[in-house]
C-alpha cells in the first residue's frame, strides 16, 4: 500500500491555496525549495526514516520519540530524553505546518538555515541521537528494505546523507494541517459570518475576534495574529514576546531574546508551551499575554502600549470570559486528521501488513 502525500497536499482548501485569501497569503509562507518538492516516494521514505530507531547510536531513539503524532509532533515532556538519557536544552517543537515559515529557518533560535539542513542536526546531536552520518548510511544499507526505497525515491539505490535529508524534509513538509474545526468554519475560502457562526460557538467566535484583532473590534482585541499569521497560524519571523526580562540568565534565542514559534495548529495537544515548556496549559499562556509580559529592550511593538520597540508592555485586562474564549478558539485549531492519519503514523507497527 502506498500513501498519497501529493493528493493530500493538493487537497488543501482555498484559504491555503489562494494568494488573495482574506486571512492572508499562505502560499508566500511556503519554504519548499524548488529542488525538493514533496513526492509520494520521497515522503514515504521520509516517514520510514523518521520512525527508525537506527538513526540513534544505540538504536533506542527515533525522531518520533520526541515528535509524537498524537501531540502534533511535539513532546509532552518539557525537555526530551535523548539516546543516552540526557535531556535536550529546550522543548521539542510541533511540526504541524512546518512548511509554512517564510524565511525557512528552523529551531526556536532559527540556527538551521533550511529544513534540509535541520533534519540532519538531531541525528548528529550529542544528546539527541549521537550518530555520525557515514555510519548511518552504512547502517541503513544493511537493511533489506532501504536500498529499494531509495531507488524508488531517487532513481538508484545509493544511500547518502543528502538523500536522507531530502526525504525527511519532504515528509515533514507534508505534515500540513487543514482539517480542523477552524477550517470547517471557513467556506469557499472566506470568513462568511453566517457559515462561520453555524460551525463556531459564540465563545469560539469571541475568541477568534480577540485573536484576530479585527480593526474596530472590541477594546481588548489583542491581535495575536500580528505574529501568528494567516490561516496556517505560522509565524512571520522571530519576535520578542516578553516572556523573560532582559537578564543574563535568560535564553537569548536567536540573539537579543528573539524566538521563532512553531504554527499554533494542534496547540491543544502540544503542551507544555514556549521554548522551555514553562507553561503547562493554554490558560497559563493566555494569562501570560494578559498580564505577564515583561519589559525587554527588544519587545515587539505589537505588545507595547506605545507601539514602539521596547516600550511599556501591554496589560490586556481581559475578563475571565474573554480569556476562556481565547483558549476555546485555540482549541478549534486541533486537526484530528493530521493527528491520526496513517500518512504520518508509525510504519513499523504495520510493516508486515503494509509492504
Ligand atoms: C531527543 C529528542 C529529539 C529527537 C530525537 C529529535 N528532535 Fe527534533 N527537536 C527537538 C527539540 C528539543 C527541538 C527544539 C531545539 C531547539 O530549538 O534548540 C527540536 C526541533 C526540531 C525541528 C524544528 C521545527 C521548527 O519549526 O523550527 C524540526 C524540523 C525537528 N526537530 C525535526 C526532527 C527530526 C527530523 C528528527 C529525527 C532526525 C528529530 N527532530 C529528532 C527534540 C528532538
Ligand atoms: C509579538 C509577536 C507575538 C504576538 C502578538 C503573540 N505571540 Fe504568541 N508567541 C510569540 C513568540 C515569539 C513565541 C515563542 C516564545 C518563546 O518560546 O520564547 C510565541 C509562543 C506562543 C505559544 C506557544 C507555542 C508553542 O509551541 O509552545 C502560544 C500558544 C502563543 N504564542 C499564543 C499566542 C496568543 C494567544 C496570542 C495573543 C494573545 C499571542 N500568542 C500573541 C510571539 C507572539
Amino acid at each position: 500500500m502506498t500513501h498519497d502525500y501529493e493528493a493530500y497536499l493538493a487537497a488543501q482548501p482555498l484559504h491555503y491555496t489562494r494568494t488573495t485569501s482574506p486571512m492572508g497569503n499562505v502560499r508566500i509562507q511556503d519554504n519548499t525549495p524548488f529542488d525538493n518538492p514533496v513526492t509520494n516516494a520521497g515522503a514515504a521514505l521520509g516517514r520510514i526514516i523518521f520512525y527508525d530507531v537506527r538513526l540513534s547510536a544505540n538504536n533506542t531513539v527515533s525522531c518520533a520519540s520526541c515528535h509524537a503524532q498524537e501531540h502534533g509532533f511535539t513532546d509532552p515532556k518539557a525537555f526530551s530524553v535523548g539516546f543516552e538519557g540526557g535531556l535536550t536544552g529546550r522543548h521539542s517543537m510541533s511540526l504541524s505546518n512546518a512548511a509554512y515559515y517564510r524565511n525557512g529557518k528552523f529551531f526556536w533560535d532559527e540556527r538551521a538555515g533550511s529544513l534540509e539542513e535541520q533534519v540532519l542536526m538531531p541525528i548528529q546531536d550529542a544528546v539527541e541521537m549521537g550518530m555520525n552520518l557515514f555510519d548511518l548510511e552504512v547502517k541503513l544499507g544493511l537493511t533489506s528494505f532501504y536500498p529499494s526505497l531509495f531507488d524508488q525515491a531517487f532513481g538508484d539505490e545509493a544511500i547518502t546523507s543528502d538523500r536522507i535529508s531530502l526525504a525527511l524534509a519532504q515528509f515533514i513538509r507534508s505534515m500540513v494541517s487543514y482539517q480542523s474545526k477552524y477550517d470547517q468554519a471557513i467556506v469557499s475560502g472566506t470568513l462568511n459570518e453566517p457559515a462561520f457562526a453555524s460551525v463556531f460557538t459564540e465563545q469560539e467566535q469571541l475568541g477568534h475576534r480577540l485573536f484576530s484583532g479585527f480593526p474596530g473590534g472590541e477594546r481588548s482585541s489583542v491581535g495575536c495574529v500580528a505574529c501568528h499569521q494567516t490561516a496556517s497560524h505560522a509565524m512571520d519571523q522571530a519576535h520578542v514576546n516578553g516572556i523573560d526580562a532582559n537578564t543574563q540568565e535568560a535564553d537569548q534565542g536567536a540573539g537579543g531574546g528573539f524566538f521563532k514559534s512553531p504554527s499554533l495548529r494542534n496547540i491543544e495537544v502540544g503542551a507544555p508551551y514556549m521554548h522551555d515548556g514553562r507553561f503547562a496549559t493554554l490558560e497559563e499562556v493566555v494569562e501570560f499575554y494578559n498580564s505577564g509580559i515583561q519589559r525587554h529592550p527588544n519587545l515587539s511593538p505589537d505588545l507595547t502600549t506605545s507601539g514602539r520597540v521596547g516600550g511599556r508592555p501591554i496589560q490586556l485586562g481581559l475578563s475571565e470570559e474573554e480569556k476562556a474564549a481565547l483558549v476555546a478558539f485555540l482549541k478549534t485549531l486541533t486537526d484530528d486528521t493530521l493527528l491520526t492519519s496513517p500518512l504520518f503514523s508509525d510504519p513499523y507497527t504495520l510493516m508486515t501488513t503494509e509492504e
